[in-house]
């Protein structure tokens, strides 16, 4: 994706001491970065707030990371937003982060616009109540002619109802005749995931410390590199991003095969 290396500087100036723009390579940026967004509810814990004061926080890191994104010329930004295993949290929590949801997506329209944002969705939208869902499919339709960065809400998803959910499209293709046997391949396979046509992630964040993937894009992140920052989501900023850019291009990626440099 296209960026404007002035704007961008600009926008990262006044860096802290630990790190800078020019510490990071951006001829080799990740094409597509994914997050889990943990520690909502801790962050506003440790303040003495109410659980869902950390969502709305979290809002606020998630409006910064989609500027950062663009600006930087990402062509992918996905994020873990609520997972299937989810609804099991107190009624009044998840009420809270739907609502959430509906009026955040709205109220960021304009900025998607502005910045030429295409929005999609991971996961089984169906579920949701009507005016979260009814809002989703506006944004979807607002924001389909968009030609910049594609960024991806995963709601309602859980990776092994995603694979599970294409077993059954592919079998039905198969039972139709449109699909035969030999013709199932791993492309094929992927073409009935919710990421059909997005690379895999290049790298996965995921803020306040925890080391397991949740049910996340477990097909997609085969090869992914993974960054933990014990950091709260709703302390997540640019300078965040930026070391997680640095800790992967201090990787070597071999992809399964022998050193590449
Ligand atoms: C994880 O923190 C966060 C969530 C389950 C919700 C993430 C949602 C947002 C950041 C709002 C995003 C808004 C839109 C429009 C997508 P947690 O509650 O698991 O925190 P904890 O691990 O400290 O309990």
């Amino acid at each position: 994706m296209e960026f404007d290396s002035e704007k961008l500087r600009a926008y990262y100036a006044d860096a802290p001491e630990d790190i800078t723009l020019e510490d990071i390579d951006l001829e080799r940026r990740p094409k597509h970065v994914s997050i889990i967004m943990d520690g909502n509810g801790r962050w506003a814990q440790a303040r003495g707030m109410d659980r869902t004061k950390g969502h709305a926080a979290g809002v606020d890191s998630l409006r910064e990371t989609v500027t950062t994104c663009v600006r930087m010329g990402i062509d992918v930004l996905s994020v873990y937003a609520f997972s299937t295993e989810n609804w099991k949290r107190p009624q009044r929590e998840v009420d809270m982060l739907m609502h959430l949801f509906a009026t955040t997506l709205m109220k960021e329209l304009p900025l998607f616009h502005q910045e030429n944002v295409q929005l999609r969705f991971f996961g089984d939208l169906t579920a949701l109540p009507k005016k979260t869902y009814d809002v989703f499919m506006e944004g979807l339709e607002e924001t389909k002619g968009n030609t910049g960065m594609i960024f991806a809400l995963a709601v309602n998803y859980g990776s092994r109802a995603e694979i599970t959910r294409a077993a059954q499209m592919l079998a039905q293709d198969v039972l139709e005749g449109s699909l035969k046997v030999e013709e199932i391949s791993q492309a094929a396979l992927e073409s009935y995931l919710y990421t059909a046509g997005l690379p895999d992630p290049d790298l996965l964040i995921r803020s306040s410390g925890e080391l397991r993937l949740s049910n996340y894009l477990l097909w997609q992140l085969a090869y992914t590199e993974f960054y933990v920052t014990d950091t709260y989501w709703p302390d997540f900023d640019r300078w965040e991003f930026l070391r997680a850019i640095r800790a992967y291009q201090s990787r070597d990626r071999r992809f399964g095969g022998v050193k590449t440099k």
